[in-house]
């Protein structure tokens, strides 16, 4: 039977890894395979293409450059790790996929949704997410979380607060087309409580896992 495909999305410092990582925990003690994985990355060749992407200057590419670039690593992706993963049963959770092509280089960059949806059925096609969790909180609170962490990944938190207001926008009009798949979650909690409440959508979603 084909693995369940799960996606965490929202802005920066919203909280999407530390989640990502409890969420598979979580499933992993109920004995399932679960691979982790993010993006841009998760496979040889968009690891590679995440660091031109994620470092440097606001300015390096443009919109389209980035869109391009993280459906080229996207391609990659699902070809290496994820469509392998579901056909052998195994769950995948993956930290950002299309919707956040769709917020930054979308709702945020300016590139048209006609462009976006049409490149995404090529290139993801029947293999969209079962379930999309959007971490949602107030944009400065979320950057300043992200900052405090303190990497070299901070090519697009640097961007403005304008372009961060319009995706956290554009995740919240995304999830009102499809609300069997989205949720969007408040993630201005704890992160034990903000795990407690992802938790009851998966097992609202597969309630088969509540017991266990
Ligand atoms: N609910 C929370 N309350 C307070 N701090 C949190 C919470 N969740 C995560 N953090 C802390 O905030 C920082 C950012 O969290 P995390 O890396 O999980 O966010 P992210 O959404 O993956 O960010 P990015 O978009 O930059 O990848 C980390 O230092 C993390 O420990
Ligand atoms: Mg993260």
């Amino acid at each position: 039977m084909r693995g369940q495909f799960i996606t965490f999305e929202g802005g920066e410092g919203a909280g999407k890894s530390t989640q990502v990582k409890a969420l598979v925990a979580r499933l992993r003690d109920q004995g399932f395979e679960v691979v982790q994985t993010r993006e841009p990355g998760g496979s040889g060749g968009a690891e590679a293409l995440r660091e031109l992407l994620v470092t440097g200057e606001a300015g390096r590419w443009s919109p389209i450059s980035e869109t391009l670039m993280m459906y080229a690593a996207r391609a990659n992706h699902l070809e290496q790790t994820i469509r392998p993963a579901l056909k052998r049963g195994a769950w995948v959770v993956c930290d950002r996929f299309s919707d956040s092509t769709r917020a930054y280089q979308g709702a945020g960059g300016g590139v048209s949704t006609a462009f976006i949806d049409h490149i995404d059925q090529s290139v993801v096609g029947k293999d969209q997410p079962d379930l999309t969790l959007i971490l949602d909180m107030p944009v400065e609170a979320g950057l300043k979380r992200a900052l405090s962490r303190g990497d070299n990944e901070n090519r697009f938190e640097s961007k403005g607060l304008d372009f961060h207001q319009r995706l956290r926008q554009g995740f919240i009009d995304r999830a009102a087309t499809d609300p069997q798949r989205y949720h969007v979650v408040n993630a201005d909690k704890t992160i034990p409580e903000l795990g407690e409440d992802i938790w009851r959508i998966i097992t609202g979603r597969w309630p088969a896992l509540k017991g266990a």
